[in-house]
C-alpha cells in the first residue's frame, strides 16, 4: 500500500494541550494511523505548553505580518508525535487554557488566532512548505474549519479535505466585517457561503466546502440532521449528507490500560477482577468517602456543562443516597454547577466527594475504583469517558443518545438473557430518566453475577483506534481516488 499523507489540524492535541476530548483523539489518531499506512502531520499552535515539549525544532518558513504579527512555522516532534507549529507569540504566548482567559471569556482576537491557524494549514496543503505535502486534509472543530473554505477560495491544486466535527455546539461565531481580514473573498458572505445569521461561522465554513465531512459516531452523525440537535445546522447539513459519515472514537489503549496503568492505586486484568477493590478502597479515602468495599460508588469524569447533564444529577441525588449509593465526581466548568457539587459535599459527607478541577491521575482513579459511571448527557457527539469505563470494569450509566447510544450495550432483559449487556442506557434524558436508570443500575449491582458479567464483557469490548483508524484512513484513500478520477 503506497503511503497517505495526511496534515491534522486542530487546537488540541494531547498530551501538549487539552481541555477534552479533541485532544485525546487528535493525539492517538496519529500512532493508529502509521498501522494504516497513513503518515500524519499534525499543525497545531505555538502555544507554550506545546513549545515547551518540542524537540528537533526547526523553523522552516518565517513570516513578518501575519494577521499582527511575526511569526513561524516549526517542524519538530513532541512525546512521538510528528508537528508543525505555528509560533506566533502575539497569538498564543498565553499560559492556561487555549481558548478563554483568566476571566474565563473568549480571548478577543479568537477570530485571528485560529484564522492563522487554517491560513497556515492552507500554505501547508497548497504545497508551499517545502518536505511535506499532504494529499489530504483533515480539520477538526471550528478552530480549524477555515481551511476547506480558503482552499476552496484560492482554487488552483489543493489536497482533499476532510472536516471532522467533534461538537456542533462550538460554531466559530465572528463578525461579519473580518472576513476579508481573515481572507475570504467579499462573495464567500452568503447563505452557500460562510455566512451564518449575519455573521461568519468557521464551522460552517468547513462544513459548506470540506470534500467530506464526518462526525465522531453514527448515531450523531444521523441525529444532526434534525433540528433537535442540528444547532441550527441541520438544514445546511442536511445538503450535505451524501458527503456526511459517522465514525466511532476509540480511546489510545496504552494510556488506558488497567493492567498497566501507574496513576491507579492496584493494577488489573479480567482475570483477577477483584483487584479493583483496592482502587475502590483508594477513591473512597481520596475523595472522603465513607470506606464500605460493599457500597455502589457511581463516579463522574466530566466537563461540568449543559451539555453534560450533570444539573440532571443534582436533580437526582436524593434518589441516589436513597439506594445507598456513593458519589466520586471529578469535574470543572460552569460555575453554577461547580458551587452545587460543592454544597451537595458539604451537605453529604461521606456520601458525596467531589473535586473540582481538572486532573489526569484521578481520572484514571475513578475509572480503576467506581463501580459505575454516569453519563447523563443531553446530547453526545461520542463520549471517552464511557470507553475508558468499558476497559476499566466500570459499568456505564449513559444516556441514550450520540455515540452513548452506540457504545453501551444495554442491560435490557434480552441483553442479560443473552449475556452480551455492558452497561446502561436511559431516556428520555430528563432528571426522572436518570432517576430510574439509578435505581436500575441499584438493583443490578446486588446480583453479582450479572454485575460481574457485565463488567467482562465491558473489558473484552474492543474500543481502541484500531477499527475506527481504519475507516478514517479507507475515507481518505478513496477521497484522493474520486479526486483522481474527477481530474
Ligand atoms: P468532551 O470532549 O465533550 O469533554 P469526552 O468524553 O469526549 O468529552 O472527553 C473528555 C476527556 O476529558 C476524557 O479524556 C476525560 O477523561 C477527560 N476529562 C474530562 N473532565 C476531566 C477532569 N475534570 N479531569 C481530568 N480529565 C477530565
Ligand atoms: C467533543 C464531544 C465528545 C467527543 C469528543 C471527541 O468534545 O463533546 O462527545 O467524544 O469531542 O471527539
Amino acid at each position: 500500500m503506497t503511503t497517505l499523507k495526511l496534515l491534522s489540524v486542530a487546537s488540541e492535541i494531547y498530551p501538549l494541550v487539552k481541555t477534552g476530548g479533541l485532544a485525546d483523539v487528535t493525539g492517538a489518531l496519529p500512532a493508529a494511523l502509521a498501522a494504516e499506512s497513513v503518515a500524519v502531520r499534525s499543525l497545531v499552535p505555538g502555544y507554550p505548553s506545546v513549545l515547551a515539549k518540542l524537540a528537533k525544532a526547526e523553523a522552516v518558513q518565517t513570516f513578518a505580518d501575519l494577521l499582527g504579527g511575526t511569526a513561524r512555522l516549526i517542524t519538530g516532534t513532541a512525546e512521538g508525535l510528528d508537528l508543525f507549529v505555528l509560533d506566533a507569540p502575539h497569538l498564543y504566548a498565553r499560559p492556561g487554557d487555549p481558548y478563554v482567559g483568566p476571566d474565563r471569556l473568549d480571548w478577543p482576537d479568537n477570530a485571528f488566532r485560529f484564522a492563522a491557524l487554517a491560513q497556515m494549514a492552507v500554505r501547508i496543503g497548497q504545497g508551499r512548505v517545502p518536505g511535506f505535502v499532504p494529499d489530504v486534509i483533515h480539520a477538526h472543530d471550528w478552530q480549524a474549519a477555515l481551511a476547506p473554505a480558503l482552499l476552496h477560495y484560492a482554487g488552483g491544486r489543493r489536497p482533499g479535505t476532510v472536516m471532522t466535527v467533534h461538537n456542533l455546539a462550538f460554531q466559530g461565531l465572528f463578525p461579519a466585517h473580518l472576513l476579508t481580514v481573515i481572507g475570504l473573498p467579499p462573495a464567500s458572505f452568503s447563505i452557500g457561503g460562510v455566512e451564518y445569521h449575519g455573521a461568519i461561522s468557521y464551522l460552517k465554513a468547513g462544513l459548506q466546502f470540506a470534500d467530506r465531512i464526518t462526525t465522531v459516531s453514527p448515531t450523531y452523525s444521523r441525529e444532526i440532521l434534525t433540528p433537535e440537535a442540528g444547532m441550527g445546522f441541520d438544514g445546511m447539513l442536511r445538503t450535505r449528507v451524501a458527503a456526511l459519515s459517522g465514525i466511532l472514537n476509540g480511546i489510545d489503549d496504552a494510556v488506558w490500560n488497567p493492567a498497566d496503568d501507574p496513576r491507579i492505586a492496584a493494577t488489573y486484568t479480567a482475570q483477577a477482577i477483584e483487584a479493583r477493590g483496592r482502587n475502590k478502597a483508594a477513591l473512597q479515602s481520596r475523595l472522603g468517602l465513607d470506606s464500605k468495599p460493599d457500597t455502589l460508588v457511581f463516579g463522574v469524569v466530566s466537563r461540568l456543562s449543559w451539555q453534560k447533564g450533570l444539573d440532571l444529577l443534582i436533580a437526582a441525588l436524593p434518589t441516589l443516597l436513597e439506594h445507598g449509593a456513593e458519589l466520586g465526581l471529578l469535574g470543572s466548568g460552569d460555575q453554577e454547577l461547580e458551587d452545587a457539587f460543592a454544597s451537595a459535599q458539604s451537605a453529604h459527607p461521606g456520601r458525596i466527594g467531589c473535586v473540582i478541577g481538572y486532573d489526569e491521575s484521578l481520572a484514571h482513579l475513578i475509572q480503576a475504583g467506581a463501580d459505575a459511571l454516569l453519563i447523563p448527557s443531553r446530547f453526545e457527539p461520542c463520549g471517552l469517558t464511557q470507553l475508558c469505563a468499558l476497559r476499566y470494569g466500570a459499568i456505564p450509566v449513559v444516556a441514550r443518545v450520540g455515540g452513548l447510544a452506540d457504545t453501551v450495550i444495554d442491560a435490557n432483559a434480552m441483553a442479560l438473557a443473552s449475556g452480551v449487556a455492558t452497561g446502561l442506557q436511559f431516556a428520555p434524558v430528563n432528571a426522572q430518566g436518570l432517576n430510574g436508570a439509578i435505581g436500575r443500575t441499584a438493583e443490578l449491582f446486588g446480583d453479582r453475577q450479572a454485575w460481574v458479567q457485565m463488567q467482562l464483557n465491558g473489558m473484552a469490548t474492543d474500543v481502541s483506534w484500531r477499527k475506527p483508524a481504519h475507516y478514517y484512513a479507507t475515507l481518505f484513500r478513496n477521497l484522493v481516488a474520486a479526486r483522481a478520477a474527477a481530474r
